[in-house]
């Protein structure tokens, strides 16, 4: 990422890291096959399961690992990193049957959630959209 679509996405993905378990929410009631996939919440009442402590655990650690991401991108030195980090979270995933679609399933979701809860509009749009290619690009070679 240039340096102008850097603070473009980490001032977007800042406005919401905050919000873990609103975030895991918006994906899972979007795409409950996506909530079916982990052992601990498939075939649970999601509002049920949205207060509790194994809930605010994966959101949180969903969104850490996004905000690591988005920290390293600010430097290219970084790259190595990031690419070893992405390649690992594909292999983990495909290894747990999750599927490219889910992935994209969650893209979607994720990018819904930034366009309403922060600052939004063409030029974030792009950098963020942008920034999820380079992290699918990855991703994807495990799948
Ligand atoms: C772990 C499923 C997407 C980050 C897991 C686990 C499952 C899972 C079943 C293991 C949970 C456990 O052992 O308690 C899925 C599915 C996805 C998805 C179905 C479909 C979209 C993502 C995305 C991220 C992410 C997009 C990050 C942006 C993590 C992290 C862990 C994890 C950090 C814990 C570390 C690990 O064990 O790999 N995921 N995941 N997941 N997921 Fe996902």
């Amino acid at each position: 990422l240039t340096a102008e679509e850097y603070a473009y996405v980490s001032g977007a993905w800042n406005k919401v890291k905050h919000s873990e378990v609103d975030i895991l929410y918006a994906v899972f009631k979007a795409y409950p096959d996506i909530q079916a996939k982990f052992p601990k919440f498939a075939g649970k009442n999601l509002d049920e399961i949205k207060g509790t402590s194994d809930f605010a655990l994966h959101a949180t650690r969903i969104v850490t690992f996004i905000s690591e991401v988005v920290t390293l991108s600010q430097n290219t030195a970084n790259n190595d990193a990031i690419y070893n980090k992405l390649e690992l979270f594909g292999t983990d995933h495909h290894n747990r049957g999750v599927t490219k679609d889910q992935l994209t399933e969650f893209r979607t979701a994720l990018t819904t959630y930034l366009s309403k809860h922060a600052p939004w509009g063409d030029n974030v749009a792009a950098a963020w959209n942008k920034a999820f290619d380079n992290v699918f690009e990855v991703a994807f070679t495990k799948f």
